[in-house]
């Protein structure tokens, strides 16, 4: 059994599982780099576990808790989240360390009830800004709602300003240990932010405001690498949350015989020629965490579907969905459609997209494949969004 504990700090370990292999998260995030599920081991006077793991590695968790001490010891689990990549070993732990008890928010304490029937005598419902003192090591714990679930709260050590924020901050890789370690760490915690925190943003910029008060020397999420250069995710988040877009286009399409495609690959083509960086994905073999990641900042959604019994082809209609569901901060959206008969694609894209708010600057519907008119009209339209997209 793997029983690595890393130090951070005096009384501070690192005791959470790599796990290298994982593709698929939450049946809907591929997670080409695996992931981590990070726990932290605090210990004072008392000892406290900030956070589990995914269910499966409830033995590698006391394992490592075991190489720094005694699991039985433990006086406090403290439940950030209580999704089961993180809350899921927490019968077991509780199991393992008879007098702990698992500390939580109010709202975490009726879905620990509910999803892990712990009993609520285990239960220390904390506050926001509450303190728990650990004799040489203080908790502090920091209410922030929907980051990722609603119960969701920040934990942070006094004495070392370390923050364990659990799933914010966070990336989908099993690699590094810290965040200089892993060379592409800025694409992979965009497409986590885009995957998971996306249609949360209000709530995250809550969360930095509270945040900027507190002097953070070490980031120390429950995925992926841990800031130790806090400021680098800190911009980030802040650009993020706030919606800060920049001159780009996500062109997401779809196509069957390519009249579709031709019409896409026109307006794509248009706006890198006006100087607007765009991200194509073709939605037949798109990975979901790439488009929700380029949509953190792009400006602008071109969306290519074909026609397919009476609305979108179904991998369009899934990913228009998808992006409603993700709220991302596009203000511009076009679209590209071919049809073989009656159409029905542009009519439900604007059904699905219609909520969201953005506004459609124009779109091409074609009956059958395109004539030079069609692309001729592809490419004034592409120029149209490019003037709006730089405005
Ligand atoms: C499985 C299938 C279902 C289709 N259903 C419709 C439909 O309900 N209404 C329509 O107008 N065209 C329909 N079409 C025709 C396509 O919309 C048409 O061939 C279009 O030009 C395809 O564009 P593409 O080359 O980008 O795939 C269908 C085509 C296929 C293959
Ligand atoms: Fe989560
Ligand atoms: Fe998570």
């Amino acid at each position: 059994m793997n029983s690595i504990a890393i130090e951070l700090r005096k009384g501070v370990h690192w005791v959470g599982v790599k796990d290298w292999g994982r593709r698929m998260f939450d049946g809907l995030i591929p997670l080409p780099h695996g992931t981590s599920y990070n726990a932290y081991l605090v210990q004072g006077e008392k000892t406290a576990l900030v956070d589990t793991v995914n269910p499966g590695f409830e033995g590698e968790l006391l394992a490592k808790i075991g190489a720094v001490t005694d699991p039985a010891a433990l006086d406090y689990v403290v439940m950030n989240h209580a999704e089961p990549d993180h809350a899921g070993a927490i019968p077991i732990v509780l199991a393992a360390s008879p007098k702990s008890r698992l500390v939580l928010t109010a709202k975490g304490a009726d879905m620990a009830a509910r999803y892990y029937r712990v009993p609520r005598e285990r239960m220390q419902v904390v506050a926001d800004g509450e303190t728990l003192d650990l004799g040489g090591k203080t908790l502090r714990f920091v209410d922030a709602p929907f980051l990722h679930w609603p119960e969701t709260m920040f934990t942070y050590v006094v004495e070392d300003r370390i923050l364990f924020p659990c799933d914010f901050f966070g990336s989908h890789t099993a690699a590094g240990v810290y965040d200089d370690e892993v060379a592409d760490l800025a694409v992979r915690a965009q497409m986590y932010f885009g995957e998971i925190m996306m249609p949360f943003r209000k709530a995250g910029e809550r969360a930095l405001k509270k945040l900027a008060d507190l002097p953070i020397a070490l980031i120390a999420p429950s995925h992926g690498p841990l800031w130790r250069h806090p400021e680098r995710i800190l911009d980030l988040y802040r650009k993020w949350t706030a919606g800060e877009t920049a001159a780009k286009a996500v062109v997401a399409y779809v196509s069957m015989w390519g009249s579709t495609e031709r019409l896409v690959r026109i307006v794509a083509e248009t706006l890198l020629g006006e100087g607007i960086r765009v991200a194509v994905h073709d939605l037949a073999q798109a990975d979901v965490g790439d488009l929700a990641g380029d949509l953190v900042d792009a400006r602008a959604l071109v969306l290519g579907a074909p026609t397919v019994l009476g609305g979108l082809h179904p991998a369009a209609f899934n990913a228009a969905n998808l992006i409603r569901a993700l709220k991302p901060p596009l203000k511009y959206a076009a679209l590209l459609s071919s049809y073989g008969w009656g159409g029905g694609a542009a009519r439900q894209a604007s059904e699905v997209l219609g909520p969201t708010g953005i506004e459609v600057v124009g779109a091409v519907e074609i009956h059958g494949s395109p004539a030079a008119e069609a692309e001729a009209q592809a490419a004034a339209l592409a120029s149209i969004l490019a003037t709006r997209i730089r405005s």
